[in-house]
């Protein structure tokens, strides 16, 4: 067909009259007569009907057509209350362009089998949704940064040292030797920022996590964000901003996607700076308060993290300044009480941790002390201190985990939702 193509979303806008539209066959059921083809884009559905009188020659493949199969439709547009959302095309020309096979998913299918299966899963309405939310978040943190003048540097993903260490780290073969796959961009970052001042990059993290949870997957997209002479207070307000951003941007841009997520948008509405930000010491005495078993010193679990933003009006809340034995060797000392850290993690209502970040330590005889004490080696890392070898400067940055946070938006269950492909420790495949 020669015909101008448009997307079943203006199809809809136009109202009336003939228009040209093409997808997939979302859903079908016939008579002798006439045959119900639900028709699917990536902007929507819509009810197309054919009648057999008009497709003489062609009724045994309309007849055939099975779900997924790729056609072209011409037809007439107008408003009908029984269509699925209020509209029907009386098709005038039909082209088939592919007929599919039986199509794997159903709804019989199970949790494995749809993981097997993702590449067709992402089809779905559901998961085509999300993909589209998950683009306007990483748009919006593009831009929010380009709005505040900083520059995207990317670092490697694989280099001859841990990043932040410890055994959630993978390992892979580098011509005969070892390197590790990166779990964070700081490393790289903290010595960017002596040459552009303001940095910031999005790019994978991976984490050899073998915990099984909803919130964890062990290659996650990280917004990172790095920014000479600022100290935490201006590292959370930078965090607060991108986040009020990228909320409006999908408000604006994605209602349709949240309405077919049905996610909650009062919630989303309702988003704005300052947030609330507590003490690592008030969120202990909150959840002692609140009846959950932990004292001051103890490191929160994640449901903690999940509970304790309920408490807080369930709305994001930072929390600042844990003890210095919960944090790394890069951490700040809070000058008001050097027991405590100059850190903070952001919590999100039923999500928890979604953003970690500190005004770093600068001082590096304070630094080399902590890493012999810790009995860490920095080995191949070592050149991460010349960024406090030469000029070295106030700083601070975090690390904001993109799924997280469109799971937030999206309202999901599991992060799992937010990403096309996601990673477990069981599950490398598509
Ligand atoms: O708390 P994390 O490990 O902090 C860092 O990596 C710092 N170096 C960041 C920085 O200051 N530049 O990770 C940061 C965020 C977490 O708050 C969480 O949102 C996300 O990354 N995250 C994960 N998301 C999904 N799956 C995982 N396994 C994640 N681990 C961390
Ligand atoms: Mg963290």
């Amino acid at each position: 067909m020669k015909e101008k193509f448009i997307s079943i979303k203006d199809a809809m806008k136009t109202g009336t009259g003939l228009v040209s539209v093409r997808g997939w066959v979302f859903r079908e059921r016939g008579s002798n007569k006439m045959k119900f083809v639900v028709l699917r884009d990536s902007t929507n559905i819509i009810q197309c009907v054919l009648k057999k009188e008009d497709f003489e020659k062609q009724w045994e493949e309309i007849d055939s057509l099975k779900i997924e199969s790729s056609v072209e439709i011409v037809g007439e547009i107008k408003k009908d209350e029984r269509a699925p959302n209020g509209f029907e095309i009386s098709v005038k020309k039909f082209n088939l362009i592919h007929l599919a096979e039986d199509y794997p998913i159903n709804k019989d299918v199970n949790e494995e089998l749809l993981g097997d299966r993702r590449h067709l899963w992402l089809r779905s309405r559901k998961m085509t949704a999300s993909m589209k939310i998950r683009s306007t978040v990483l748009f919006a943190l593009h831009e929010c940064m380009h709005n505040l003048s900083y520059t995207e540097i990317q670092a490697p993903s694989m280099s001859g040292a841990a990043s932040e260490g410890g055994s959630e780290v993978f390992e892979v073969g580098y011509f005969g030797k070892k390197a590790y796959m990166t779990q964070s961009w700081q490393f790289y970052a903290e010595n960017f920022i002596n040459a552009v001042e303001n940095a910031y990059a999005i790019a994978p993290s991976f984490r050899a996590e073998k915990s099984k949870t909803p919130w964890h997957v062990t290659e996650f997209w990280h917004f990172e964000v790095e920014t000479a002479w600022a100290d935490l207070i201006k590292d959370m307000e930078i965090a607060e901003e991108c986040i009020v951003h990228v909320i409006k941007k999908v408000l604006k841009e994605n209602l349709t996607e949240l309405e077919i997520l049905e996610a909650d948008i009062e919630k989303l509405k309702k988003v704005k700076a300052p947030f609330k930000r507590i003490s690592y010491k008030e969120a202990i005495e909150t959840l002692i308060k609140n009846g959950h078993k932990i004292k001051q010193g103890d490191d929160f679990k994640s449901a903690e993290e999940r509970s304790l933003a309920k408490y807080y009006d369930d709305a994001f809340v930072f929390v600042t300044n844990y003890p210095m034995h919960l944090l790394k060797f890069y951490h700040g000392e809070n000058p008001k009480d050097p027991t405590t850290g100059t850190n903070f993690n952001l919590l999100a209502p039923g999500i928890g941790e979604m953003v970690d970040g500190s005004q770093r330590e600068p001082d590096l005889d304070k630094i080399v002390e902590r890493l012999k004490k810790a009995e860490i080696d920095l080995g191949a890392s070592d050149w991460y201190l010349d960024s406090r070898r030469y000029g070295s400067v106030p700083h601070s940055g975090f690390g904001l985990g993109i799924e997280r946070f469109a799971a937030w938006i999206c309202g999901f269950d599991t992060i799992k939702d937010s990403i096309p492909f996601p990673r477990t420790p069981t599950r490398f495949n598509p």
